[in-house]
């Protein structure tokens, strides 16, 4: 099945699921049964059933459906969550502190998760177009290796040449560049900004230079590069790690703070 297809058929099924659960909803709401008792129930078997996930991840040995089925689930569960919690809180801000941080905890988690699928989608799909295959925790490494690089060049063009252009600009503009990943929020945004300007001061830089100087900063422009390529990699790919710890976190504060709601709303507010 296509992924177009796959995206309307789910779609569909979770429009149907959504507009029965209003339904039943106003028909418990009009017998006038207590409808949050209803939707309480639901939203923490929801949520019990998203949190599920995490653990099929830990357990990926057993036999209990692929991957992928589990990511269609929780994604199409997660956003009926949404309508049901929607329903639970009857679309308005709740009063408590309990309560708000609750809601907070909730629109977090969901949020994120919401935030965690668009990049997920895009991220991949620019990575693959712009990016050869690098292992996050090793690009460190990596432009380490690019910085000794571009020092050797450096010092090759001053005691080659005998002049001190490349390594004057080295000092004041590369030294900081090379040093570590950079212009991270750039990258996670798209934006070529930094790049562009880097590009253009190397460039008018490069107008001074002689023959032999020349060969030395293409050298370098081209380790300029290879270092945006991997910053452009390392922001991306962290931004996809870094969502999972707002993620993951606020599931286990809800699960906990779900369950002490629903102590004190069976001890306090009077169950139907
Ligand atoms: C309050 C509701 C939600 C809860 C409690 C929840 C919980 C979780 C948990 C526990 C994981 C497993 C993380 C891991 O172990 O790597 C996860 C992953 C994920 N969730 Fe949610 N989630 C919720 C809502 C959503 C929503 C609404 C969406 C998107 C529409 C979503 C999208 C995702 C995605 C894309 C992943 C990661 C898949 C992967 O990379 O394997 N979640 N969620």
């Amino acid at each position: 099945m296509t992924f177009a297809k796959r995206r309307w058929r789910n779609g569909f099924i979770t429009l149907l699921a959504g507009a029965a659960l209003v339904a039943w909803y106003s028909a418990y709401d009009v017998a006038l049964y207590q409808a949050s008792f209803l939707t309480g129930w639901l939203l923490l078997g929801a949520v019990l059933i998203l949190a599920l996930y995490n653990g099929r991840k830990k357990f990926s040995m057993l036999p209990m459906g692929t991957a992928a089925t589990w990511l269609q689930v929780h994604i199409y569960l997660g956003l009926l969550a949404v309508l049901i919690f929607a329903l639970h809180i009857d679309w308005q801000m709740p009063n408590g502190i309990l309560d708000s941080v609750l809601a907070l905890f909730f629109v977090t988690a969901a949020g994120s998760g919401m935030f965690g699928l668009y990049i997920s989608r895009r991220y991949a799909r620019m990575l693959t177009r712009r990016s050869e295959e690098v292992v996050l925790e090793r690009i460190p490494q990596f432009i380490a290796a690019l910085r000794q690089e571009a020092e050797a060049v450096v010092l090759a063009s001053a005691t080659e040449t005998g002049s001190s252009t490349i390594a004057d600009f080295y000092g004041n503009k590369l030294s900081a560049y090379f040093s570590g990943p950079r212009n991270t929020w750039l990258h996670v945004r798209g934006s070529r900004r930094a790049s562009f300007a880097l590009t253009t001061e190397l460039k008018t830089m490069t107008r001074y230079l002689n023959e032999q100087e020349m060969l030395h900063a293409d050298r370098l422009i081209a380790l300029v590069e290879r270092k945006d390529q991997l910053d452009y990699v390392y922001a991306l790919q962290s931004l996809l790690k870094a969502w999972l710890f707002v993620h993951i976190p606020t599931t286990y504060g809800l699960i906990a703070l779900a369950l002490l709601h629903l102590l004190l709303v069976y001890s306090f507010g009077g169950a139907v």
